[in-house]
């Protein structure tokens, strides 16, 4: 989609349709949309009055000129109460009004920055929060559908109007950054919503290598040999009993640069997760193909950092793998030594996230990074412990802080769980350095545990367990159902304010 931003009355532009915001409990609405109401002869203030719209967050109506003003449709969307104005209210407002202008046909939409007037918000962050609900509003994932029951075009440009010229070099600014932060989630909701059977590792590797071509990142990926070169047992064991072979995708940005600090982005790459020889039960099953929602994760963030010129030299690795059971598949009890050296008895094939990050995390080492982060779809644990609304986060305090500010500005929040020693206890083997699995207790902890382990000594690190955080069942204003994309405007969030 093409976006711009002009300077201009909204009330003024001959538009397919125009949006427009109310605050909750407002009655006679000031700024553009003020101007809009007047110039419409007092329709809005008709329609709160009458007790049709009261600016509840995402209500909308639409509204017909009818020839008052040159735009032929009015779109007002509620923006809740003041007190609770946040940047994901003006996200959820621009993908509620932008997804309305859809199914009206509209493919030209000409919008107010939510927030930029009376809610007080900088007009940059304003513009980067309306463009990014647009853009990720609107997402639809039919490439693979033939017969299309939903017709309605893509939007084809979104335009902001400011009245204060002065302020259109920062909406600019805002508007661009959006951009690239929403199309690099989209990116990864792609990987995570295409089926296994497209989305194997070696799509994943490919996709990966033509973004990097694209926007200037460096790109290498370890195919089997390189990875046996190694030494990453742990990855290849998870990698026996399928049919897809192994790959891992080195993405860097600004590399080479050895004044910049370096930052590593770990993301669990598990194309489908059958759980191997320690099988899953069928129902749901198919949830599995978003186990590579870590690395689609890196991936994206990635795309964006490069884009936004973030000035650190960022690492991104995204080991990939099916988890299947065949005649070679690693069994229960098997004991395979990793990158590290360390042994491993896998006591379940189905904790296998934890046994290709663990090799991953080794090989972060070798950049002698600053700060190293994994993400990964890794516990139905986490599942249980916080449900829908915050990824788990376990490490390093201060890296935990950051990761919690960057949260609650994406809105893709986080919350800690601890890593005290004493739960080491549950990974004890009889038969080798550590076990893979440490019981139901504590399920999300003793997974990040496990990857203490393998963390690269001295070197800050930070766990995100996102496991059923991927893909979502209801559509929200702006996530629709399926791949969220989540982790990558938390990273990108994370680094840029570095
Ligand atoms: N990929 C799963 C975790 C998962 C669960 C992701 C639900 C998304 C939604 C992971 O590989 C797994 O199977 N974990 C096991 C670990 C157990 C065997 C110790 C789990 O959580 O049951
Ligand atoms: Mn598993
Ligand atoms: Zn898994």
């Amino acid at each position: 989609m093409q976006i711009n931003v002009m300077p201009g009355a909204l009330q003024t532009v001959a538009a397919q349709a125009i949006v427009v915001n109310l605050f909750e409990g407002v009655t006679v609405p000031g700024g553009a949309t003020g101007a809009v109401d007047r110039a419409l002869g007092g329709q809005i203030q008709a329609l709160i009055a009458g007790g049709d719209f009261r600016g509840k967050r995402n209500e909308v109506a639409v509204l017909y000129p009818t020839g008052a003003i040159p735009a032929q449709r009015v779109i007002l969307v509620g923006l809740g109460k003041s007190e609770k104005f946040t940047l994901d209210v003006i996200r959820q407002a621009a993908g509620t009004a932008a997804q309305k202008a859809r199914d009206l046909g509209v493919t030209h939409l000409h919008t107010i920055i939510h927030g930029a007037g009376i809610g007080g918000v900088a007009p940059e962050l304003a513009a980067e929060a309306t463009v990014e609900g647009t853009l990720l509003g609107l997402y639809r994932f039919h490439e693979l559908k033939t017969q299309l029951e939903d017709a309605r075009p893509d939007l084809e440009t979104l335009t902001l109007v400011e009245l204060d010229a002065a302020r259109v070099p920062a909406l600019e600014a805002g508007a661009r950054t959006g951009q690239i932060v929403a199309e690099s989630t989209l990116l990864a909701r792609d990987l995570v919503n295409r089926p296994a059977n497209i989305a194997t590792p070696t799509h994943i590797a490919e996709t990966a290598a033509r973004m990097a071509a694209e926007t200037g990142l460096r790109c290498e990926v370890l195919d089997k040999a390189a990875l046996e070169a190694l030494g990453m047992h742990l990855l290849l064991s998870v990698n026996r009993g399928g049919g897809e072979p192994a790959r891992m995708v080195i993405l860097e940005h600004n590399a080479g640069r050895d004044d910049l600090p370096t930052v590593v982005l770990v993301g669990k790459g598990i194309t489908f997760d059958t759980g191997g020889i320690s099988l899953k039960p069928g129902e749901n099953m198919h949830r599995m193909k978003g186990d590579m929602g870590g690395a689609a994760a890196v991936i994206g963030a990635l795309r964006a950092l490069a884009l936004l010129d973030v000035p650190l030299h960022v690492v991104g690795l995204a080991p990939l793998t099916e988890n299947m059971p065949d005649a070679h598949a690693t069994k229960p009890g098997d004991v395979v030594c990793s990158l590290k050296g360390l042994t491993v008895e896998i006591l379940n094939t189905d904790a296998e996230g934890r046994l290709i990050l663990a090799d991953a995390l080794t090989y972060a080492g070798t950049f002698g990074p600053a700060a190293v982060f994994d993400i990964a779809t890794l516990t139905g644990a986490r599942v249980v412990a916080l449900g829908d609304h915050a990824a788990a986060v376990m490490g390093d305090e201060a890296l935990i802080a950051r990761l919690r500010t960057a949260g609650d500005a994406t809105y893709e929040r986080v919350w800690p769980l601890p890593l005290f020693e004493e739960y080491g206890e549950q990974l004890k083997s009889g038969v080798a350095d550590v076990a893979n699995i440490g019981g139901r207790a504590g399920g999300s902890i003793t997974a990040g545990y496990f990857l203490s382990k393998f963390v690269p000594d001295g070197v800050p690190w930070a766990h995100i367990d996102i496991a059923g955080l991927d893909q979502i069942e209801k559509d929200l204003p702006y996530i629709p159902k399926g791949a969220t994309g989540f982790g990558v405007r938390l990273f990108v969030e994370l680094l840029r304010h570095w």
